[in-house]
């Protein structure tokens, strides 16, 4: 009797809010098998990792939920398929996570739809977010590396060749930096688009290195792709050729360094984030990350978007109590500023709801025994999405 007196009681107080457990679901999707299904988990612990260092921050009572899946690569129908599931039948507040442009695109119309904020932590082609006003971006676009990129080739080379994956991104890094590059009065050899998964790199650089250009630009999307094409970059001999490869820094992702080799070193690119950079946010989340993963672990890009997305995320909760309503969610999002975050300040654009952050240019050296991006100069700062701000002017 005593025990359901108290049970009761338990009920009661809940019911009234007085211990107030209320818990966030965020259905969190990225890519664990597939292509580069080993960079899901560069998303995934940085989200965990975020939630452990900041959940004291949250208001009495709240917690959060996060329930991952896995859309097996660059698949739209299986992540269309998986937010319809955590939407319906989970029941999550929030959608985020997603590496691939394809899958965040078929996301886009149901969190219109159902209402739910998509908190997008990589995907980077620019036309993403205008597809949902529920859609907010903490990564980057493919047009804030490789237009600046294109500025700085224009500079030191006469004659480009661009290679890049045969989807959105690819599309967006091509025309970024073709434009750039020919503004800047160089020429464009050949615009080259290689199929997203398996292409035959050997054939492809093979004709990059009878066209004889001054540089290569490539985009493909980061993980193993990376080192594939440092591979048979070397292999051909295109370095040897004379021949300098750039890109943004999907070319040479963080992780993969140590398995590119010293064909790596001396590689230029354009990016947002390097784990190497020595400023202190960034020293501090590395040093976190290593204590948490392992000395030899080291985060990527993808791990920043993924991070400062749960900076926002975490805004939204603590702004509303833990109430979460989407409109006024999408209003935080709006506007919001991170000035610590590990890539240095960054905020969201309230007209597109697209990230604004510095580019770094940068190179790969050999720094303490490992081969690291060391951030050269920052190119540009507070850069908006180029792509969008083109738009505005048509
Ligand atoms: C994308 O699909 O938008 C994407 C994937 C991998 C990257 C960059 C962009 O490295």
């Amino acid at each position: 009797m005593k025990i359901v007196k108290l049970l009761l009681g338990v009920a009661i107080a809940l019911s009234a809010g007085s211990i107030s457990a209320q818990t966030i679901k965020i259905g969190f999707i990225t890519s664990y098998s597939g292509l580069n299904g080993n960079l899901g988990p560069y998303m995934e612990r940085a989200v965990r990792l975020y939630i452990k260092m900041h959940e004291k921050e949250l208001p009495p009572g709240v917690k959060i939920e996060l329930i991952t899946r896995d859309d097996t690569g660059p698949n739209p129908d299986k992540a269309k398929q998986l937010a319809q599931e955590l939407i319906v039948r989970d029941k999550v507040d929030l959608i985020a996570g997603v590496i691939f442009t394809p899958n965040a695109m078929s996301i886009a119309p149901l969190a219109t739809e159902a209402k739910k904020p998509f908190v997008i932590m990589n995907a980077g082609t620019a036309v993403i977010t205008t597809r949902s006003p529920y859609i907010a971006r903490t990564s980057f676009t493919l047009w804030q590396s490789s237009y600046p990129m294109g500025q700085w080739a224009a500079k030191k080379f006469k004659r480009a060749y661009t290679l890049v994956s045969d989807f959105g991104p690819g599309h967006d890094a091509e025309t970024a930096f073709t434009q750039a590059f020919k503004e800047g009065g160089g020429t464009v050899l050949a615009n080259v688009r290689v199929p997203l998964q398996n292409p035959d790199w050997a054939a492809y650089m093979q004709r990059v290195k009878d066209a004889k250009p001054d540089t290569l630009f490539v985009f493909i999307p980061a993980g193993k792709t990376a080192t594939a094409v440092m591979k048979n970059f070397s292999d051909l001999g295109l370095d040897k050729a004379g021949i300098k490869l750039i890109g943004p820094g999907d070319i040479t992702t963080d992780e993969e360094l140590p398995n590119m080799g010293d064909v790596a070193l001396g590689v230029t690119t354009m990016f947002h984030y390097s784990a190497a950079a020595d400023r202190p946010a960034n020293k501090a989340f590395v040093a976190a990350w290593k204590k948490e993963y392992g000395a030899n672990e080291v985060p990527n890009f993808l791990s920043v978007g993924s991070w400062d997305g749960m900076a926002l995320i975490f805004e939204m909760i603590k702004q509303q109590k833990g109430k979460l309503d989407p409109d006024r969610s999408m209003e935080i999002a709006k506007g919001w500023k991170f000035a610590n975050s590990p890539r240095g300040p960054i905020s969201i654009d309230p007209e597109t709801r697209d990230i604004i952050q510095n580019e770094y240019l940068r190179e790969v050296r050999r720094v303490g025994g490992q081969l690291v991006n060391v951030e050269l100069e920052t190119f540009a700062t507070a850069v908006k999405d180029p792509w969008k701000e083109q738009q505005k002017k048509k």
